[in-house]
């Protein structure tokens, strides 16, 4: 389905559009909704799934020519405003879940609960920064295809590379079908957004936060961080799982995220 967000169209799915618990899956970057496949339909009805695809990703469009993580907020807040979403679950993987901090940083405690999968609060580091910089003329010179080559090395674990083939060809293809507008703008983004550490301490609403015990890109420290910050948050390592530790190990994945859903009310 689509709806008109902001100045873009965007898509989204919903499970259901029953009373049900709302919960925003939000993808990272740079895919798009169908990286949630595995858990939308794995909720209890008392929950109503929606994913979306953030501007320029997967079948959402972008206008703009800038790209900026405030937009990608933007975009959320208005989606949860046409669809009339009373305090929503959040639920974001890596840049998902840094604009899941950042909507609960500008809108605090609107939600029920956080999902915190694979990310982190802080900004870029200037080494973040420079190899943001090297990603964009790599792209700008040898096209998606070769962006999505090279980082499907770092988004899974290396044996899942060779064991989880169909979730590797999957990821890869979806980044290959990315416009390099839209991958060269969210680096952009990426690179610029705000540091969202300060307001962790501020966080009332259950957390929960999983994380691939390989991952590279927002390895386990940086999950820890989150834990220590966020008061009563819990923290699960995924085994065997580097980056996308829910297409790398959806079983501890789900299990994990549906214990957490049991207790919310
Ligand atoms: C993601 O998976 O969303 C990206 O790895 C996030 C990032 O590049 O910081």
């Amino acid at each position: 389905m689509w709806n008109k967000l902001n100045d873009s169209q965007q898509y989204y799915t919903e499970s259901n559009d029953n009373d049900g618990i709302p919960i925003i899956y939000i993808h990272g970057f740079p895919f798009d909704h169908t990286m949630w496949d595995g858990q939308i339909n794995i909720l209890p009805e008392r929950f109503r799934s929606i994913t979306y695809d953030v501007r320029g990703h997967g079948q959402s469009e972008s206008l703009t020519v800038h790209y900026n993580f405030e937009f990608f907020v933007d975009d959320l807040f208005a989606l949860i405003d046409i669809l009339e979403l009373k305090n929503p679950i959040l639920c974001g993987l890596s840049m998902g879940g840094y604009i899941a901090l950042r909507a609960n940083e500008r809108r605090p405690n609107s939600f029920k609960a956080l999902i915190l999968s694979d990310t982190r609060s802080e900004g870029d580091s200037n080494e973040a920064k420079i190899k943001r910089a090297t990603a964009i003329k790599s792209i700008e010179e040898q096209g998606a295809k070769k962006y999505a080559e090279d980082s499907v090395k770092n988004l899974f674990w290396e044996e899942n590379l060779k064991a989880n083939i169909p979730a590797v060809e999957k990821i890869k293809a979806i980044i290959e079908n990315t416009s390099t507008t839209t991958l060269c703008g969210t680096l952009m983004a990426l690179a610029a957004r705000t540091d969202t550490t300060e307001s962790l301490e501020n966080i009332t609403i259950p957390t929960l936060i999983m994380v691939g015990e390989h991952d590279p890109i927002t390895p386990p420290i940086a999950a820890e961080s989150l834990h220590e910050r966020i008061n009563d948050s819990e923290l699960k390592v995924i085994k065997n799982a580097a980056h996308l530790s829910n297409l790398e190990n959806p079983e501890q994945f789900n299990s994990c995220l549906l214990e957490f859903l049991e207790k919310i009310q």
